[in-house]
């Protein structure tokens, strides 16, 4: 945004808003060590992972890696920029921001957004007045189509007079001026730029209003059949339609207690499932979804229902926007309407208990996926069933789990009748004995100059690995001992936790090393709840740290004398400074020469040492 708040200002916001009361607003926290623990609400989790610190005033997930202080976490759940965050935390603290924050450029651009979303409510409400106060051909439309008045309140939906001027001659009549009504993207400039005119016009209209209750903009349909049935409001300073999803507002509660979200294609579908009772939807605006809107389904659900009309749902964007979600970490199913059904038609129709079996039976997004292949190839020909067989192992290729793939591979060898081994060539590739997926590890960190160059022994180590400091060294050792006993008690032989030098890392160590005292493998909570919120993400590096999967006795060496190395060189050069420091000294005391001599032989010995390593 660019935008410098005072600092002041911004401290005294977050004294006033302490983050453990906060993120209880979202999460349920309990305390654990030093710390407060629960559910992320930004990945999914079945244990607890997201640690909340009252001394730091910050958080950090263990598991996915987000972290931050109260307005990052503002930002970042409620899908908020800076300053909208800042307002949110202000109100709650019952401090106004618009009217302390100084500088001139913060308070234009505060003034402009707040003036637009000012007029985005003032235009909401006459639309809605147009709507009800009197009949009009909007009413009877949305009456037509089976909508009752207490939804048309609920959503607050609007009507669009047939005139050119008449929001315009309203907002202007208000006292707004004409550029910000143009800003707000509620007219349109006259081709002969005399004058503007309304841009929704014998429409019904929707407005879109943001999980703070804002009106950010507005979608229009036609009443009769005109061309586009849809106009929605253009980029604004306040609204993206890719940031955004219809009718958030409404669902996010039921949507936080049932963790599970119905995306619709359209305004008709969410409103129609809503007055049936099912409130858990949400439109994507007729577009195909985006990273941000994906995030923002995540921060409310773990699973994401997608309800589009059959001709959509196959589409190649809608498929990338599937994938978008399940990268996102949500969980995606994939409800399959017959053709030209869309969800207001069904419930309508059939009823909330049609739809929300459709909702039980939705396919898994790998399950969709394969029906669709199947669709497309024709599996009673060796061409076709080869063609069915390529695509989904690409798709099965993207599974993490060997079990998952495993349970996949059965079923499409049933039913291409193409062998369970040919399939696993086909993913695997033919020297994979196994069904692991490989680790990319880059083994070439581990081999020798030459070996790279000729590339004759492909799987040898040979080189230390000089390269990588010493903290990294401890990380991936750390990663290594946590994972495996056998490895922990080769290293304790030569290190003690007080070998790693890193401070953390120490700490951590030394946790493990208690640990494996009484236990034969490491439970990361009983770690975690001793850690403080700058360990906790230490210990998220650690997880995170790359280690070699092949030679991992060679690496093991590697990282320990890596460690040891640097220990005694911060050793040396300690010495070092010592002796130049009593070399200078004029008279030597007695004291002195004797510890010039010790210092020499424990100088002499360091050298043996490092020639060793
Ligand atoms: P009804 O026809 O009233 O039932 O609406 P619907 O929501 O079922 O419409 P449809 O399935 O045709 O389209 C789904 C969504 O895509 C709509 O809600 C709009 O958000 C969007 N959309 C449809 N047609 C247009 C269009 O012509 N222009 C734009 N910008 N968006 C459209
Ligand atoms: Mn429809």
């Amino acid at each position: 945004m660019g935008i410098v708040f005072d600092e002041g200002l911004i401290d005294e916001i977050k004294s006033q808003n302490d983050i453990v009361d906060v993120v209880s607003k979202y999460v349920h926290l309990k305390k654990a060590g030093q710390n407060y623990k629960g559910l992320c609400p930004f990945h999914h989790e079945k244990t607890p992972s997201f640690i909340v610190s009252d001394e730091k005033q910050f958080y950090h997930c263990f598991g996915c890696g987000e972290s931050g202080d109260v307005i990052s976490f503002m930002m970042k759940l409620e899908n908020l920029d800076f300053i909208d965050a800042l307002r949110l935390l202000g109100e709650w603290a019952g401090i106004n921001i618009d009217e302390i924050s100084t500088s001139k450029k913060e308070k234009e651009e505060i003034y402009r957004k707040n003036n637009i979303y000012q007029i985005n409510r003032d235009a909401a409400f006459y639309y809605y007045k147009n709507l009800v106060k009197e009949e009009n051909k909007g009413l009877s439309y949305l009456f037509k189509r089976g909508l009752n008045i207490k939804t048309i309140k609920k959503f607050g939906l609007g009507y669009a007079k047939d005139g050119w001027e008449a929001l315009n001659n309203y907002l202007l009549k208000k006292g707004y001026d004409q550029e910000s009504i143009f800003k707000a993207g509620l007219v349109l400039e006259r081709k002969k730029k005399n004058g503007y005119y309304d841009r929704f016009r014998n429409r019904v209209i929707f407005p879109i209003i943001n999980t703070t209750g804002k009106v950010i903009g507005f979608g229009g349909r036609v009443i009769e059949n005109k061309e586009p049935k849809y106009l929605n409001s253009p980029e604004t300073p306040v609204f993206n339609k890719g940031n955004n999803l219809f009718s958030l507002n409404l669902a996010k509660n039921e949507v936080r207690k049932m963790k599970q979200i119905i995306v619709v294609e359209g305004y008709m579908d969410v409103i129609g499932l809503y007055e049936s009772g099912i409130k858990n939807v949400v439109a994507s605006l007729g577009t195909a979804l985006t990273k941000n809107q994906a995030n923002l389904l995540k921060r409310y659900a773990d699973e994401v229902i997608i309800a589009y009309d059959a001709d959509i749902a196959g589409q190649a964007a809608t498929l990338r926007g599937l994938d978008i979600l399940r990268e996102a970490g949500c969980g995606v199913r994939v409800v399959r309407l017959s053709e030209g059904k869309d969800p207001d038609e069904l419930v309508r129709k059939k009823g909330k208990e049609a739809f929300l079996k459709e909702v039980k039976n939705a396919l898994s997004l790998i399950d969709y996926k394969i029906m669709l292949s199947k669709e497309e190839n024709d599996l009673t020909t060796s061409e076709g069933k080869v063609k069915f067989v390529k695509s989904i192992t690409q798709i099965l290729k993207q599974l993490k789990s060997p079990v998952e793939i495993d349970v996949y591979i059965k079923k499409i060898a049933r039913e291409s009748e193409i062998s369970i081994e040919a399939i696993k060539t086909e993913i695997y590739g033919n020297n994979k004995k196994n069904n692991e997926k490989k680790e990319i590890v880059d083994t070439r960190k581990y081999r020798s100059k030459h070996d790279r160059y000729t590339n004759k022994y492909n799987i040898q180590p040979l080189k230390p690995i000089q390269k990588i400091g010493y903290i990294e060294a401890e990380r991936a050792l750390l990663k290594l001992i946590i994972n495996n006993k056998t490895f922990f008690q080769r290293v304790k032989e030569q290190l003690c936790f007080e070998d790693f030098m890193d401070q953390s890392n120490s700490k951590i160590a030394e946790l493990v090393y208690g640990l494996y005292e009484i236990n034969d493998s490491i439970d990361l909570e009983a770690i975690l709840n001793q850690l403080n919120i700058e360990e906790v993400s230490i210990l998220h590096q650690i997880k995170n740290s790359i280690v070699p999967k092949e030679n991992v006795d060679k690496a093991l060496n590697d990282y320990i004398k890596t460690i040891q190395k640097h220990k005694i060189v911060q050793r040396k050069i300690y010495i070092e400074e010592e002796l130049k420091k009593l070399e200078k000294k004029e008279n030597k005391s007695k004291e002195q020469i004797v510890r010039i001599r010790e210092l020499c032989i424990d100088y002499e010995k360091l050298l043996r040492e490092l020639k060793k390593l």
